[in-house]
């Protein structure tokens, strides 16, 4: 027998051994993972809940719970692998590999939890806890108002010391509660809601009025890019059916937690918008995609979704999808690419999803904010919302406000506010009664502004001159404590911990640049060729604007280019 024929033989014969091996163990992992989905229909978009299945349950995914999903699912195993490795949230272990600890304890260390001492914070943590207890700094898990946040389990933790996380990790207090205070449907109807829709329904308010309405109203699109509602709404209609809606609150910029706090407060105001905008742009089918990082309000949400599929039988089906640990999912056409349960890589355009979207069909993606204000628009007015506003801007914006300021928190403030009248009349001022030093306007991707640049308008447009931009309206306040070079440092770590690595300038830009901003003084001629590159040429808007804080250090604080500013936070 020729040698490359024996070679290959007995290796074939190896791999039979090894895919015999997996299946006689796999017999037991098949009934596991089969009773573990048995309520959930069959099908290839479920891959991602499945997968929540498997990982709530074991802490983790095996390469036995992986094959049996590949096995009842009828695909390869490496499909299942890569849509499992993407996301953040499951934890692949293969054979003969330690398992994770019991139970995992998040802390944030993104901006506004790294300036309230999550760093020190996650050493300490490491330091006092069992070998049972695994200690993770995450990105942003959207409470920033409340830094430093740690999500024992999926227990959140606001403004956490070592002591308290160690009280729940001891009462294993490891699970989320649905917000207390939220407006649940009997209450939210006793005020008046659902009526506009029902009109809607009814046939009572001519779907012309509502597009109308809406584009009078210019209402922007409030997940960051800004485009306006009406016309995407006109734009989706016009399209073939069936059409679909996919709602986003993936909410993962760093600084953003707007959505977060609508949700606890109100859920109804979005949900009733949401079926109004079902109805108008007659869309057959409703995805709600919500990150992992809000169990509490998955809770909410699927209990006032079973009220909602019960009065109104004929709204179309209406599905909650989780996320899983992946900021890239916040772009529109990665967030599609996920809820039909694969990795989320953002999509190349054209075709826009309104064209070709979720399972191929047009799709209406919002952001969830850009629903909740629908009912508000309609009843009371375009005018009611054009007649607020300040510096020539107009209409209203929820800001999200961390940092350095007296009163974090969502601020409903008009559009075009400064960031000096933001803070003054709405935040308290700067904390401790120390100097503005620089801002975050629009998250971690935003940029960044120094205190000089405190009296331009906050909108959509007005900071592009800047090198700016206002996105999902984040603002991080930053005093004279903080480095700003730490502060862009931090951001670019998040941008490369999160790249989906489809793309060459972000996946490699990102790394680069960390290690370029890493060093004592900044080669600013590399650091602009290598911006150049990111921005032109990466694929979607996380590559493209991550030089962002980057280039705002290097135009505006040159005081901070040798070397980190005395007193700032690590980096
Ligand atoms: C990297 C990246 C992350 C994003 N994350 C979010 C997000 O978490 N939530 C969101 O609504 N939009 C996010 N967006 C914007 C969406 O792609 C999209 O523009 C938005 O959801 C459209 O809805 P709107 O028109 O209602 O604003 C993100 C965009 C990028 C490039
Ligand atoms: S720019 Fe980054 S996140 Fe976007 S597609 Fe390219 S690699 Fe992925
Ligand atoms: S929760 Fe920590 S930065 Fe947002």
């Amino acid at each position: 027998m020729p040698d490359i024929v024996r070679k290959g033989t007995e290796e074939m014969k190896k791999r039979k051994n090894i895919v015999r091996r997996d299946r006689v163990l796999v017999h037991e992992a098949l009934l596991e993972v089969q009773n573990l989905i048995e309520d959930l229909p069959l099908q290839r978009d479920m891959l991602i809940e499945y997968l929540h299945r498997i990982q709530d349950k074991h802490h983790q995914l095996s390469d036995q719970h992986l094959l049996a999903l590949a096995t009842i699912m009828k695909i390869s195993q490496a499909e299942v692998y890569e849509v499992a490795s993407f996301y953040h949230h499951f934890d692949i272990v293969k054979a003969g590999e330690d398992s994770p600890a019991e139970l995992t304890v998040r802390v944030c260390d993104s901006v506004s939890c790294e300036m309230a001492g999550s760093v020190a914070l996650i050493s300490k943590l490491k330091d006092i806890v069992g070998d049972d207890v695994r200690i993770q700094p995450v990105p942003c898990v959207g409470r920033c108002e409340s830094a430093p946040v740690v999500v024992v389990g999926k227990k959140p933790i606001l403004q956490a010391t070592a002591e308290d996380v160690m009280t729940d990790v001891n009462a294993k207090n490891t699970e989320d509660v649905a917000p207390a205070d939220a407006i649940r449907y009997d209450a939210y109807v006793a005020d008046g809601g659902y009526e506009l829709y029902k009109q809607v329904m009814a046939g009572n308010k001519p779907h012309e009025e509502l597009f109308t309405t809406l584009e009078d109203s210019n209402l922007r699109g409030l997940g960051g890019a800004g485009f306006p509602v009406g016309r995407k709404w006109r734009i989706v209609n016009g399209q073939a059916a069936p059409r679909m809606m996919a709602i986003n609150i993936d909410e993962g910029e760093p600084g953003t937690f707007k959505d977060r706090v609508y949700l606890e407060r109100d859920p109804h105001r979005f949900l009733e918008g949401m079926l109004i905008a079902a109805e108008v742009v007659g869309t057959a089918e409703i995805y709600i995609y919500l990150r992992d990082e809000y169990p509490g309000i998955q809770i909410l949400l699927e209990e006032e979704l079973v009220i909602l599929r019960e009065k109104f039988p004929e709204a179309p089906p209406m599905q909650l999808r989780r996320g899983a640990g992946a900021y890239i999912c916040g772009e529109e056409s990665a967030m599609v690419e996920s809820i039909e349960g694969k990795r989320g890589m953002p999509r190349l355009r054209p075709p826009y999803l309104a064209e070709v979207g979720l399972f191929g069909r047009p799709t209406l993606e919002h952001n969830m904010e850009s629903l909740y204000w629908v009912r508000d628009l309609v009843e009371k007015g375009a005018d009611w919302f054009t007649s607020q506003g300040r510096n020539g801007r107009k209409g209203m914006r929820s800001f999200s406000v961390s940092g350095r300021v007296n009163k974090p928190g969502v601020h409903l403030a008009p559009a075009g506010i400064t960031l000096r009248e933001l803070v003054d009349e709405y935040c308290g001022g700067i904390l401790d009664g120390k100097e503005l030093y620089g801002y975050f306007p629009g998250g971690a991707s935003g940029g960044i502004l120094p205190a000089s640049k405190a009296d331009i308008p906050l909108d959509f447009d007005t900071l592009n001159e800047h090198g700016c931009f206002i996105g999902s309206a984040a603002v991080i306040v930053l005093s004279e404590v903080d480095s700003i070079r730490d502060v862009a440092i931090n951001a670019m770590k998040f941008f490369e911990h999160e790249s989906c690595g489809q793309c060459t300038p972000c996946r490699v830009g990102t790394s680069k640049a960390v290690k370029l901003m890493q060093q004592g003084e900044w080669d600013t001629d590399l650091m602009a060729e290598l911006s150049t590159v990111m921005m032109d040429a990466s694929i979607c808007g996380l590559g493209q604007a991550a030089p962002n804080p980057m280039n705002s250090v290097i135009t505006y604080f040159p005081n901070e280019l040798k070397q980190s500013k005395s007193g700032g936070v690590s980096s």
